[in-house]
């Protein structure tokens, strides 16, 4: 038996850089059958072959995520698991993202899962097995100023993803939310920030300290391979979580503290963190 029948056939999106891009390669050297998919498509895989397969895929396309798993299909006839890393930061007061740009940021991080889950469930279904394992951020467990759309579209995940469990609990199918703290990516190059949120703006001041200090946590970070080792642990367990956090030890108290604190004493932490 080889290793590729040992662990099966794996759609990792958001391939082309950070945290998908290092899920592909560990699955890959795990022994997975690995299709990375994303809009740069080939052209992410640089000069020397990937051990994975990168196909092209917008996830806010709906004939671009049909024919992005209809290429795994037609080579492989199944989908065993499904990790989605595929997503976009929008940064901006609430008052300052236009509704187009939010609903870019919510195109993109909600409804872009939504399609790709969609799209392998019939197969994951007809299969009588296959896991999801959607990333979320510790931004979708507390709200985060000057990225709310972004914890909101995370948020969501983490609601849809409760509710996605029990619905196909019964064909044998798995999922969880996987929250990452700060990894060093290309997330806050990639951030876009509203057209409002300029010098006019009565917010301009504290968004572009808070967004700084957001940037500077993410370039201080650890490397995204230790979301892909998050994500072997978490196929190693018998039956997923319904949520997992990773994060460094701080990160994962601000989790934890969350729960335990009343809401106004943890929002003055929030606040003093970022001098707000
Ligand atoms: N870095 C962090 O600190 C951090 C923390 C918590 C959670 N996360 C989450 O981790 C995930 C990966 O982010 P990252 O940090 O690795 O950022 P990144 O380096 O900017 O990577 C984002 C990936 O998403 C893909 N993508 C974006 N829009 C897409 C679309 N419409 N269709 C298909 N693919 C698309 C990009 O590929 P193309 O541009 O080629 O399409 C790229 O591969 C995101 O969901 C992010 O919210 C990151």
């Amino acid at each position: 038996m080889t290793a590729h029948e040992r662990a099966g056939v794996a759609l990792v999106t958001g391939s082309s850089s950070g945290i998908g891009q290092a899920v592909a390669e560990c699955l890959a050297m795990a022994g997975w059958q690995v299709f990375g998919a994303s809009r740069r498509g080939a052209a992410s895989a640089g000069a020397k072959p990937a051990a994975w397969t990168p196909i092209p895929l917008d996830v806010t396309s709906e004939s671009s995520v049909a024919a992005a798993v209809a290429t795994v299909l037609e080579a492989d006839q199944r989908i065993d698991l499904l990790v989605h890393c595929a997503g976009i930061s929008v940064a901006g007061s609430i008052e300052d993202v236009s509704i187009p740009e939010a609903e870019r940021q919510l195109a993109t991080n909600y409804l872009g899962t939504i399609r790709v889950i969609q799209a392998v469930l019939p197969a994951m279904r007809r299969a009588g097995k296959g896991r999801i394992i959607v990333v979320g951020s510790i931004g979708g467990l507390i709200g985060l100023p000057f990225i709310g759309h972004y914890s909101a579209s995370k948020f969501a995940l983490d609601g849809m993803v409760q509710a996605l469990r029990i619905e196909i609990a019964p064909f044998g199918i798995e999922a969880t939310v996987l929250h990452p703290g700060d990894i060093q990516t290309d997330i806050s190059t990639n951030q876009i920030e509203g057209e409002r949120t300029g010098t006019g703006s009565v917010y301009h001041r504290r968004f572009k300290a808070t967004v700084g200090a957001y940037d500077k946590a993410v370039r201080e970070a650890r490397k995204p391979d230790v979301i892909a080792k998050a994500v072997l642990k978490l196929l190693a367990r018998r039956t997923l979580p319904v949520r997992a956090v990773a994060g460094t030890p701080s990160e994962r108290a601000g989790v934890v503290l969350k729960a335990l604190l009343p809401s106004r004493v943890f929002e003055t932490i929030i606040r003093k963190t970022y001098g707000l």
